[in-house]
């Protein structure tokens, strides 16, 4: 599983699951919800979004879980959570997290180190650069660009 909030996925999240599609027979994309942050896109939008650009990765679904990813693991038997580490800052959390998913349950998390052109890369960062008018055409695919578009002229 590559899980993660998704708001929205970037060039970065697609390197991983791209890569994550390569090394497992079966790949799942889970939108985890986050209660305590509102996100710029609804969850059914990132999902959607998500599906369109994974289209071409016939071994990859994508689906949204509310509680813990453990469980999650668990009701799919999915042995493995994929985690891109862009800088050595990511590691203190991401192994934080490892450590505790795999006590709670032990499953298995495996570091893929990020494609260098995307370690500065982050959903937030591509919000707020996108919010203030900023060019982000590089850092996310087309469809995600468009919808970035219609959202931030909307509101
Ligand atoms: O894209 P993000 O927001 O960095 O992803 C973080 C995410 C969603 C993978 C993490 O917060 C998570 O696993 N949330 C699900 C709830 C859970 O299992 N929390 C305990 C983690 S040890």
């Amino acid at each position: 599983v590559c899980p993660g909030s998704f708001d929205p996925i970037t060039n970065g999240h697609l390197d991983i699951i791209a890569r994550a599609s390569r090394l497992y027979d079966e790949v799942y994309v889970a939108v985890m919800i986050n209660q305590s942050k509102k996100g710029l896109f609804e969850v059914d939008e990132r999902i959607e979004l998500i599906r369109e650009v994974t289209s071409e990765f016939a071994n990859v679904r994508v689906e949204t879980h509310h509680g813990l990813l453990v469980d999650y693991c668990k009701q799919r038997d999915i042995p493995a959570i994929v985690k891109g580490l862009r800088a050595v800052s990511d590691f203190d959390y991401e192994l934080q997290m490892a450590q505790m998913n795999n006590g709670l349950t032990g499953v298995e998390t495996l570091f893929v180190p990020t494609n260098p052109t995307y370690s500065f890369l982050s959903s937030s960062l591509v919000r707020e650069v996108a919010a203030w008018g900023g060019d982000v055409s590089h850092l996310v695919p087309p469809q995600v660009l468009a919808a970035l578009n219609r959202r931030l002229r909307k509101d």
